[in-house]
């Protein structure tokens, strides 16, 4: 899970004819700039991009600037105090502008705006909108609502949205790669997770959709879909019109991914998350058939620890875990494995923690996100167990487990140097431009020196060279076969 922000891109063209058409009918709402700043994880970057898309086909347009929108909304995450806390300390910072500029509207969307519901307005007074996940398509009037000069709450949780007919609006996007909501919620109930709170049942959504906004995607020049939800494993449609037929029709998680990948051999296909109880073997075989769908599966582990894992509810224990892992070596024997883990976790012992340790040498993780167990009101964990792990254990344990994460990470990545690899040009190297930058199969980031005969968005052959701890540096070897676009 990554704790990072962006704000909108200015809307494009084809997006701005919409709005005009809509002209007339949203008055109010014309021509007014909309401001969003997302946080956590790549689910609410992807629901961002449904909210931008929502709200400029009711007239607003996209500003990169919050001083000077009328609108800024924050997406907010729950995952732990400490993200909650970074919200905090931003709403502070917008207190100024709209102190300069009294109409604009704050809101809080997403997973804080859903577990404090009309409480954040108590607490927060300078916020006027609080909307959760599942509410989105009812901003406009939301906005309507608090131009009237009633602060607004729709924080309804719902069995079935799943946005299917919107196609988001790509924000801060470099043209290649795309996120793909494919499920929302989750029925998991891991003992520590507010998300099963926040984010409400777990649903699937339509496969065609899906399909569909993929093939838009290509169109559009993408080069890489990643296929998200909390538990992609668990993806299940039935079609409703053929529920008497005695044939299964099922589209199970392993066909989506087969149907995305059908969709060109050029569109690489990327998930996100599995779940190691559901993970099957007919999704590594899919995996392994086409080529198309990458080599890289992010695996949360949690903790290496049998009793652990069952106070935390994982539903599988250490012996399952590591079958698996043997499952996917033996099925995809190049795949990438990363995973998430917590330490510290309640009633968690000095052993229970080498535990967590010994898993991560037997797998060797390409990458990891780590984190020190933090407690959440609400979650089966606050409701069942003492949070008695004081935090500089819990600190000391997560250095330990970061150091060696540390190491593994550059194992991995001096394994793949001397060896050639199909990399999708993404944009140009954080430090110069004169590298490009991309990932391999395995999700590793590969820097190269920019040949003027390629452009961002096409498939190179790129010779790894050397690596830093965390990059693969090369240069690009016989290429004309590799082209993407
Ligand atoms: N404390 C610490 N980490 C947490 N995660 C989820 N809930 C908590 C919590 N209460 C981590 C898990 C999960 C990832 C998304 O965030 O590792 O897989
Ligand atoms: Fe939270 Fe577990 Fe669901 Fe992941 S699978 S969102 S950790 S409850």
């Amino acid at each position: 899970m990554i704790e990072t922000q962006i704000s909108l891109k200015e809307h494009d063209e084809s997006r701005q004819g919409e709005a005009l058409l809509l002209e007339g009918k949203h008055d109010r709402q014309n021509n007014r700039k909309l401001y969003i700043e997302s946080y956590g994880c790549q689910m609410n970057f992807a629901d961002s991009e449904i909210v931008a898309s929502i709200l400029m086909d009711n007239g607003f347009e996209t500003t990169h600037d919050y001083k000077s929108a009328d609108v800024v909304f924050i997406n907010t995450c729950s995952i732990r105090e400490n993200a909650e806390q970074r919200v905090r300390n931003r709403l502070k910072e917008f207190e100024s502008a709209k102190a300069k500029n009294p109409g604009m509207i704050v809101g809080v969307l997403g997973c804080m705006a859903e577990r404090l519901k009309s409480k954040f307005l108590e607490e927060e007074k300078l916020v006027d909108v609080v909307v959760g996940p599942d509410a989105y398509r009812d901003l406009p009037n939301l906005i309507n609502k608090v131009d009237d000069g009633t602060r607004a709450v729709n924080v309804l949780l719902s069995r079935e949205e799943t946005y299917a007919d919107i196609s988001p609006v790509r924000l801060n996007s470099n043209g290649v790669t795309a996120f793909i909501s494919i499920m929302r919620g989750c029925d998991n109930m891991c003992s520590f997770c507010v998300v099963p709170f926040t984010r409400g049942r777990e649903r699937s959504r339509d496969p065609y959709s899906i399909v569909k906004e993929a093939r838009d995607l290509f169109e559009a020049g993408y080069r890489e879909v990643t296929l998200l939800g909390q538990n992609v494993d668990s993806y299940k449609w039935d079609p409703k019109d053929e529920e008497t037929s005695s044939i299964d029709n099922t589209i199970t998680f392993a066909k989506l991914l087969e149907m995305v990948a059908a969709v060109n051999p050029l569109l690489r296909v990327r998930f996100s998350t599995s779940h190691p109880k559901d993970i099957t073997n007919e999704v590594l075989y899919s995996i392994a058939k086409h080529e198309n769908i990458c080599n890289y599966i992010h695996l949360p582990v949690q903790s290496g620890n049998s009793r652990v894992l069952e106070l935390m509810n994982r539903t599988y224990d250490r012996a399952w875990y590591m079958e698996r892992v043997d499952a996917i070596r033996r099925i995809i024997p190049t795949c990438g494995i990363s995973t998430d883990i917590i330490t510290g976790f309640c009633s968690e012992t000095e052993e229970e923690h080498q535990d967590t340790l010994s898993i991560m040498d037997y797998v060797q993780y390409d990458y990891a996100y780590m984190f020190a167990y933090s407690e959440r009101p609400g979650t089966l964990a606050a409701k069942r167990y003492a949070d008695d792990i004081p935090e500089e254990i819990k600190k000391r344990r997560l250095t330990e487990v970061v150091s060696k994460q540390r190491m593994h990470s550059h194992l991995r990545l001096k394994e793949q140097v001397g060896k050639t690899h199909k990399v999708l040009i993404e944009g140009y190297s954080k430090r110069s431009d004169k590298d490009y930058c991309g990932r391999n199969d395995q999700n590793a980031m590969v820097v190269f020196p920019v040949d003027q005969q390629f452009n961002i968005g096409d498939y190179v052959t790129v010779l790894g060279e050397s690596c830093t701890s965390a990059t693969l540096i090369g240069k690009i070897v016989n290429s004309e076969t590799t082209v993407g676009a």
